[in-house]
């Protein structure tokens, strides 16, 4: 099976708005993924979504009440197949920290989505329509991600 781990800093905002999104998007269309997500920081490691999120992507049907943060693991770049950073901050990041042997292909989320856009903006400190731009990127990305796993799958 596929696996995606989705990549942001805190691990509260973008990344587990990404895992849920295409977890619901892949269990719609019946395709089987592994899917996880983390944060380069461990600030909010055990935590749930932050609130604004959970409460904006509840507004979309996307429940993130069963995640809970946790930060990247040395062990995560041979378990995924794919490490997805939502941003270039958290791209150079994961590949400051990538051990020699890792066989996870690491590329920006936003690769995949429709837009030139390359990063999901940080929503932590700013207000509603930050939450509302991850999701709209997010959803976007998710179907590019979708088809480029079905277009290898075959
Ligand atoms: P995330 O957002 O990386 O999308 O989870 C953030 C969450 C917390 C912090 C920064 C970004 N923080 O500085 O605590």
């Amino acid at each position: 099976m596929v696996s995606v781990l989705f990549v942001c800093l805190g691990n509260i905002c973008r990344s587990p708005a990404a895992e849920g999104v295409f977890r619901a998007l892949c269990l719609r269309e019946g395709l089987s993924v592994s899917i996880d997500s983390a944060g380069t920081g461990a600030w909010h490691a055990g935590n749930l979504p932050d609130i604004r999120m959970r409460a904006a992507a509840k507004n979309r049907g996307i429940d993130l009440s069963k995640q809970r943060a946790r930060q990247v693991q040395q062990a995560d770049y041979r378990d995924f197949d794919l490490i997805l950073a939502m941003d270039q901050s958290n791209l150079a990041d994961l590949l400051a920290e990538a051990p020699p042997n890792r066989t996870a292909d690491i590329r920006l989320f936003l690769d995949f989505g429709s837009s030139n856009e390359r990063d999901v903006p940080d929503p932590y400190y700013g207000g509603d329509a930050g939450f509302e731009k991850v999701l709209n990127l997010v959803e976007d990305a998710a179907l590019g991600l979708l088809q480029h796993l079905e277009d290898n799958a075959s």
